[in-house]
């Protein structure tokens, strides 16, 4: 599947790589444009002669990519260097990067005195010199930003993880400033990629034999492109026109910036896939207010109806809060009426979590945990009954799976269909389908998370 220039490139880091007998051990918490910076970071650290490894025991550097959208998140990070401090003794060496880092900067140095790094996403580019430093035997290196830099980090020394799915970051950092969240603070701000360096990774990726590519940014659609050439849909649209790609997915999209032109877009390439995940947040306007997600209830419908006015079935997932401060009984009723309204195909539910340095921090935490769980329980059992209820319309009808694994135990073989829904199939051939090919599969069964089928 890979080819030609990538494979000798690889070979050649790899033989560099055993030479000098360096290994590193990463572990990734958080979203997919964190799962994607460690593919860049992944590929730094090939290039400066580290060798990847499968533990924490057997490596010379362990580094956490970490997460701080929500208290749990951040807290795993803080579990594991407890779990792991004691090999700084045997000589190993530890690296905080992500959004943690970023948030906490040097007073990570404070609660764990044995971490030799810190360094947010904005400072990746630094991480050759930052590891120089390292070597040589520093011990508080720090890669922190201050929300100035107008860079984006573009590297060549890419190490892709997921065989199927290329990732390309098109815009970084947010400009929002939702009231309850951490992630203009740990990952600067807003800067889109040239639409000409984002076509030449498309067409790069699609050289190497991947067919299908996942556009990113915390709003992807807020991309604006510094040479001015090209709008998002406009962009969306090239993607999708590069040879030997066959499917164009783009994550995670805001409402605010959510332009009909997308739909078009959706409407007129058909390797854009059938899919938009817009997270509503909550279904009350006075909550969106309290939230500063600058728009209201009617606005986001009005974005659901041009996406249910479209020729092709758009599949619309969301993700939703529970509990913000001062949400009453009569916010969460509008919540659970938005959600019998649009008719999701995927929810995800989060109880508010307070979090530093944000606005929301100086309103009352006033729902109890208790009642927060309560309205989460409440959201997902109805949302799990509209999927059954959307999932089952798939029932007897044929359409094009991408293979991701097989299921020995199961017998069956996993894909996923355009809007992104699981498909678990079984196959009458001698041979399967191999993963990354598509195949045709008729729906005969289905469930509120995933269909069944049979390969045709
Ligand atoms: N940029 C995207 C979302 C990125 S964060 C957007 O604005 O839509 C992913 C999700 O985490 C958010 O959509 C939100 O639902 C959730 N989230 C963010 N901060 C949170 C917090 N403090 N407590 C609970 N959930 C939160
Ligand atoms: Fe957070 Fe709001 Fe930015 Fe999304 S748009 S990343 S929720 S601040
Ligand atoms: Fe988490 Fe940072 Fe992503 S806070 S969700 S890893 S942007």
């Amino acid at each position: 599947m890979f080819t030609g220039f990538r494979v000798r490139c690889a070979r050649d880091i790899l033989d560099f790589v055993m030479a000098t007998g360096k290994t590193f051990y990463l572990e990734t918490f958080g979203c997919q444009m964190n799962a994607h910076d460690s593919e860049k970071v992944i590929g730094t650290l090939q290039q400066q002669g580290y060798r990847q490894v499968e533990s924490e025991e057997e490596a010379d550097l362990i580094f956490y990519n970490t997460c701080s959208i929500r208290d749990k998140a951040e807290q795993k990070v803080f579990h594991r260097l407890n779990d792991y401090k004691k090999l700084y003794q045997a000589g190993k060496r530890f690296g905080v990067l992500g959004c943690v880092a970023q948030q906490e900067g040097e007073k990570i140095f404070e609660r764990a005195p044995f971490v030799s790094l810190v360094s947010g996403s904005a400072s990746y580019r630094k991480l050759p010199e930052m590891l120089t430093r390292l070597e040589s035997g520093e011990t508080r290196i720090t890669g922190l930003d201050d929300r100035q830099t107008e860079e984006t980090f573009e590297t060549e020394f890419m190490a892709r993880q997921n065989p199927y799915r290329g990732y390309i970051t098109i815009i970084e950092g947010c400009d929002k400033f939702c009231s309850y969240c951490v992630v203009p603070y740990t990952r600067g701000k807003e800067r889109s990629r040239t639409s000409s360096s984002i076509l030449a990774e498309a067409r790069s990726i699609a050289d190497m034999g991947y067919t299908e590519i996942q556009l990113l940014g915390q709003n992807v659609n807020s991309y604006r492109d510094p040479e001015g050439k090209m709008s998002f849909a406009d962009l969306l649209a090239n993607v999708g026109q590069v040879g030997g790609i066959r499917r164009v997915r783009f994550t995670t999209s805001h409402p605010r910036d959510f332009t009909r032109d997308i739909v078009d877009a959706i409407d007129a390439v058909p390797t854009l896939c059938d899919h938009v995940h817009l997270p509503v947040q909550s279904g009350s306007s006075r909550v969106l207010k309290l939230m500063a997600r600058e728009y209201t209830r009617e606005w986001y419908m009005e974005r659901i109806s041009w996406m249910k006015a479209a020729k092709r079935q758009i599949s619309i997932s969301t993700d939703i809060i529970v509990g913000f401060p001062g949400e009453t009984a009569d916010d969460f009723i509008q919540t659970m009426d938005l959600l019998a309204e649009v008719q999701y195909d995927c929810v995800f539910g989060f109880k508010y979590s307070a979090r530093p340095n944000t606005p929301a921090l100086t309103m009352i935490d006033s729902i109890p945990e208790a009642e927060k769980a309560h309205r989460l329980h409440v959201l997902l059992e109805r949302q799990k009954e509209i999927q059954r209820s959307n999932y089952a319309k798939h029932l007897g009808q044929i359409m094009e799976v991408m293979v991701e694994a097989m299921n020995p135990a199961r017998g069956q073989i996993a894909g996923r269909s355009s809007q992104n829904k699981p498909v678990n199939f079984t196959t009458t051939l001698p041979i399967s389908p191999a993963p990354g090919s598509y195949v045709k599969v008729k729906i005969i069964g289905t469930f509120p998370n995933s269909l069944v089928g049979e390969m045709v």
